[in-house]
């Protein structure tokens, strides 16, 4: 593990005093899962696939078998994979400290398995399936089908329970992370490139009622320059160092 930089003992002591947490989590903290992020410049999802034809809800109307396969394969490399040791000092933050909200961005389902316990996930999770029609949730059967099954009750084809470009976020699920973002006392965003909206807002919003600003990414990001705290190295390195320092 990393020994105790200035930087994380800052880190360490703003959780000390801090009563309302929020941590805010993108791609970057299930690298070191092994699954890729999406805007690395070679191993990125977006730098290998055009979003448009595999995101997006007039890609699943243009071509369910495409979309379907691409997610079946990416739930096979989420399947593959384990919660590392960021997922894991991040959960047991949740448990050491007075209010901790964690927001997501990520689909993969990894924080649960990490044992947090209340995750708002912005952009859904791979792991369900609803009916594209009605979006109730559905626990039909998917593994090893080549092409989306049809929705037991009104048979529009089922598909995965994330968010596509063009799409509305959950409200509730969304005005829960607005309303922590917006009464937290410090908010630290981990592996994120902070580009997506309404997601990056949240670090605005936190910031403009007040609350310190904490970065956790190995690469300066569009919001680098407003945060209070930079720790400049993978999450999988930063928290157990945290939580050491914590203790
Ligand atoms: P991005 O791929 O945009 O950004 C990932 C960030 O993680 C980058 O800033 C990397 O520098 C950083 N990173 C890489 N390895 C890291 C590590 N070991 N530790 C910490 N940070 C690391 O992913 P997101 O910001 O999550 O949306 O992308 C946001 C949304 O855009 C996604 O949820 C997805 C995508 O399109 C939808 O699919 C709706």
């Amino acid at each position: 593990m990393r020994r105790a930089g200035p930087e994380i003992d800052v880190l360490a002591a703003a959780l000390r005093v801090s009563r309302r947490t929020v941590v805010l989590t993108g791609a970057g903290v299930s690298a070191e899962s092994g699954i890729p992020t999406f805007r690395d410049p070679q191993d990125g999802l977006w730098a290998r696939y055009r979003a448009e034809d595999l995101a997006t809800p007039e890609a699943f109307a243009r071509d369910p078998r495409l979309v379907w396969q691409w997610y079946q394969w990416r739930r096979e490399a989420i399947a593959a994979a384990k919660p590392n040791a960021a997922h894991l000092a991040i959960a047991a933050l949740d448990r050491l400290l007075p209010s901790l909200v964690l927001v997501t961005q990520n689909v993969d389902g990894l924080h649960q398995q990490a044992g947090s316990r209340s995750v708002l996930e912005l952009h859904g999770n791979i792991l369900r399936n609803r009916c594209s029609r009605e979006n109730r949730l559905t626990d039909i059967d998917t593994r090893g089908t080549s092409k989306p099954p049809r929705c037991p009750s009104c048979g529009a084809y089922i598909r995965p329970d994330v968010v596509w470009f063009g799409e509305p976020l959950p409200p509730q699920i969304l005005a829960a992370s607005q309303a922590a973002a917006g009464n937290c006392d410090l908010l630290i965003a981990v592996g994120t490139s902070s580009m997506v909206m309404p997601a990056a807002g949240l670090i605005a919003l936190a910031r403009s009622a007040g609350a310190r600003f904490a970065e956790v990414n190995p690469q300066e990001t569009l919001v680098s320059s407003q945060a209070d705290i930079s720790l400049r190295m993978p999450a999988g390195e930063a928290f157990p160092a945290v939580l050491a320092a914590l203790d």
